[in-house]
């Protein structure tokens, strides 16, 4: 089957495409390139282009003989979503919306979506299941429960098949250390962490020491790029029209934001100079999802299990590669920054 990977240049989209392309999928990136790097795709596999021009969309479709979609492309920043979210509901809603109108037009009747943890109530129990209240809390979330409810009602009405991943915190890179996280603004942890390790910032930033925690920092839960890649190969292969699924990939655990730091540090071998700041707006306390769902339907098991090897993973991509892509340094020996 061709696959096409809506936001296949991005962090998570590169991986699963990866992936897919070894268990045989014949799979092509569209990708706009505004967050994402050329260089994370396979040579040949990429087309430069925009959710929000739908005739390119429909070229691509047709011209590469698509047989599913799975939609990555998203603009996925929470403070960013605050302070601009016209642009949030444009790329997030009007661009799948654009995607499903292209998948009817050529049709393309399979769509497995990347969702997140941030359409969940904060208010909820956990670990979230799938049945959790959603009820987003910011426009990043809100933009996000939209297109999933848009997805839904375009399977109803056309009898498309979907799967909603909701992921937590993808982490990690590849373990070979040739793909990682890599963008030009930077707002996840664990790459904020080895930004600082390397140089490339003075002191990292965490945001509240005063939450109803353990430690006082925010707890989340941190799931590896391979097995979220995992999670979509499996999804994609049994996912069939008319089929409508959602599905947590999660851990069951969570690691609060002095334990990531912590165990950054055990692997670079010295300490990350970091400030408290008040809280954020829009960030829950705590954020664990529930992968049984996807554990007993669909098989998936974590290889990734230890917060220790995701972050070992993460620190030989961010020492080889302190400015992402566009340069690496030599595996040879460990480097103390
Ligand atoms: N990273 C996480 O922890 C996480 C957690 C939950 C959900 N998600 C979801 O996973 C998906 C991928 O996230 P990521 O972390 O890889 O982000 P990313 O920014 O690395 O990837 C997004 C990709 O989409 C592309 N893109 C953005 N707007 C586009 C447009 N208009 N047209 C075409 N391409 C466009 C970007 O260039 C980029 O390559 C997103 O949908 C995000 O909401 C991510």
């Amino acid at each position: 089957m061709n696959v096409l990977c809506t936001g296949g240049a991005g962090y998570v989209g590169s991986a699963c495409l990866r992936r897919i392309l070894r268990f045989g999928y014949d799979a092509v990136a569209y990708d706009n390139l505004s967050t994402g790097n050329r260089a994370a795709v396979p040579d040949g596999r990429l087309i430069v282009g925009d959710i929000l021009d739908r005739d390119a969309l429909e070229r691509t479709m047709r011209d590469c003989r698509i047989g599913a979609v799975m939609h990555f492309a998203a603009l996925a920043s929470v403070p960013d979503s605050i302070a601009d979210p016209g642009s949030y509901w444009l790329t997030n809603v009007i661009g799948t919306k654009n995607v499903l109108d292209a998948m009817i037009e050529c049709d393309v009747p399979l769509i497995l979506f990347s969702s997140t943890a941030a359409t969940y109530a904060f208010t909820s129990d956990m670990p979230l299941t799938e049945s959790s209240l959603q009820d987003p809390h910011v426009p990043y979330g809100t933009t996000k429960l939209t297109a999933e409810r848009l997805i839904h009602d375009y399977a109803r009405a056309y009898g498309l098949g979907y799967t909603f991943l909701r992921y937590f915190n993808a982490s990690g890179a590849d373990p070979d250390g040739t793909h990682g996280e890599a963008r030009a603004a930077e707002s996840h942890l664990i790459p904020l962490i080895f930004g600082v390790a390397t140089g490339r910032r003075e002191k990292l930033t965490v945001y509240g020491g005063d939450w109803p925690t353990p430690d006082g920092t925010c707890i989340r839960d941190y799931v590896h790029t391979t097995d979220l890649a995992a999670a979509h190969q499996l999804a994609l292969e049994t996912l069939e029209p008319g089929m409508g699924r959602a599905y947590n990939v999660g851990s069951g655990s969570g690691s609060s934001v002095l334990e990531v730091i912590g165990a950054c540090e055990s692997v670079i071998g010295r300490s990350i100079p970091y400030e408290v700041v008040e809280r954020r707006p829009g960030d829950p306390a705590v954020l664990i999802a529930s992968p049984s769902k996807l554990e007993q339907e669909l098989g998936w098991k974590r290889r990734y299990d230890r917060l220790s090897t995701i972050v070992e993973t993460a620190w030989a991509w961010h020492r080889t590669h302190p400015d992402g892509y566009a340069t690496s340094r030599s595996m040879a020996g460990p480097l103390h920054a």
